[in-house]
């Protein structure tokens, strides 16, 4: 976003005219912005054969899938349905990874029909493949590292504790299953958290990861998962991508070496491709003056940004309709939910009126993925601009939308 002679801009897009057209609460995404993010990734890791899995339950818009593939970009999914989007987005099966967790064997049955790479996370699942395909079908396995990732306990996914893998300390029992079922496995996956802090939590992956793979002769691919950290706020920490390269890239040369061929690595970042993108635009629909603070009341909430109320987390909010200039005052900023859907507390924003728009930053990725019809509510718009123009890439909701499948009881 950008600030042109007051305006707030996404490329030539003026944010506000958007909104007339369009309509709030609204979902905006810049594709050039995108585009930077997946060249930044690439470029850290240009000396190494390193592909982009795009953890694409971030943002499923069919278009922003379509702009991805565009770009060169891999998927990693994680239900048949976001299968069956991927294909429709331009995305051939080799593209595809199906990351199943905890799921039923009939969806990755599923998968299978449609030619999709399996990613395993069980070893009652990985019986069931081998039991059903033997050696026939390729497959990866989920494996838990044991190690500390993610921003809070609720977003990660590799400690001890956590559902999600094959515990490490499980080997013998993956080396007897390929034993005796002849399992093709191809690569080793793993996944710590997202909002990982720390960029040294990737390479203690990487040391556990190589160490583990050595007993496996197959591998095609290591999958390092995703959880690159991004910015939510000017002078935030974000994933230090160039030395992580660096870093990554030297101790993998070094383990294909030692492996006696040379791999694939595999990210799947989720947040680091689409956070940054995105802006959700909404309206202030009411200034309330508490005698104790001042409150903005917007017409968006928890039911389409879900990840202050979830997460605690930290969204910049921006009043588009004002000059940064303009004298400030001290806002919460409210959803308009029959909850306590706190959008934003404590925010110094430029002096607001009834009908102005605030721009929620970062709302690119697991904002409208996690968005829902609470208080029967429509969900936004969505809107992607690219190479200067205005796409519109969801409609707004109707009344008939919320009623589709709901069936009125002949009593
Ligand atoms: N790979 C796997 C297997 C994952 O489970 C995830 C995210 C990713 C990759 C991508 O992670 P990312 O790069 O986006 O951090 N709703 C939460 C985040 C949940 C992430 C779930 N798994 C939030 O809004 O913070």
């Amino acid at each position: 976003m950008i600030v042109r002679e007051d305006r707030y801009c996404i490329q030539n897009q003026d944010l506000l005219e958007l909104c007339q057209n369009y309509g709030t609460p609204l979902y905006v995404y810049d594709g050039a912005k995108i585009e930077e993010k997946v060249n930044t990734l690439k470029n850290a890791f240009k000396g190494i054969k390193m592909k982009i899995k795009y953890a694409c339950k971030a943002n499923t818009n069919i278009s922003v899938l379509k702009l991805m593939n565009k770009l060169g970009v891999e998927i990693d999914v994680v239900s048949p349905q976001e299968m069956a989007i991927a294909l429709k987005a331009g995305f051939s099966p080799e593209q595809i990874t199906y990351t199943s967790s905890g799921v039923s064997f009939d969806e990755i049955e599923e998968c299978v029909t449609e030619n999709v790479l399996i990613n395993i996370d069980n070893l009652s699942s990985l019986e069931k493949f081998g039991q059903k395909y033997g050696n026939s079908v390729p497959v990866l396995i989920r494996i838990r590292p044991n190690i500390e990732g993610g921003g809070n306990l609720k977003i990660s996914t590799g400690h001890k504790e956590s559902k999600f893998g094959i515990a490490i300390e499980q080997k013998p029992a993956i080396l007897d299953l390929i034993k005796k079922y002849d399992l093709n496995i191809v690569g080793i996956h793993q996944h710590t958290g997202s909002d990982i802090k720390d960029g040294k939590t990737f390479v203690n992956v990487a040391k556990v990861i190589f160490e583990f793979a050595m007993d496996f002769p197959n591998l095609k691919y290591l999958d390092f998962g995703g959880g690159f950290k991004v910015a939510y706020k000017e002078g935030d920490i974000e994933t230090d991508m160039k030395d992580l390269g660096e870093k990554i890239s030297a101790s993998f040369s070094e383990f294909c070496q030692k492996y006696g061929k040379d791999l694939e690595l595999w990210f799947e970042p989720g947040k680091f491709l689409v956070s940054e993108s995105g802006y959700l635009l909404a309206q202030v629909n009411v200034v309330k003056e508490n005698p104790t603070k001042t409150l903005l009341g917007l017409n968006t909430g928890l039911n389409h940004l879900i990840r202050p109320m979830m997460y605690d987390a930290f969204h910049d909010v921006v009043n588009i309709s004002k000059s940064a200039e303009s004298s400030k005052k001290m806002y919460d900023v409210v959803g308009y939910i029959c909850e306590t859907d706190d959008i934003a507390k404590e925010r110094e924003l430029p002096e607001a009126s009834e009908g102005d728009i605030l721009a929620i930053k970062n709302a690119g990725a697991y904002g409208f993925t996690m968005a829902s019809n609470y208080n029967a509510r429509f969900r936004p718009a969505e809107v992607l601009i690219y190479e200067n123009k205005a796409h519109l890439i969801r409609k707004r909701e109707t009344l008939q939308d919320i009623l589709n499948n709901q069936v009125l009881v002949d009593f």
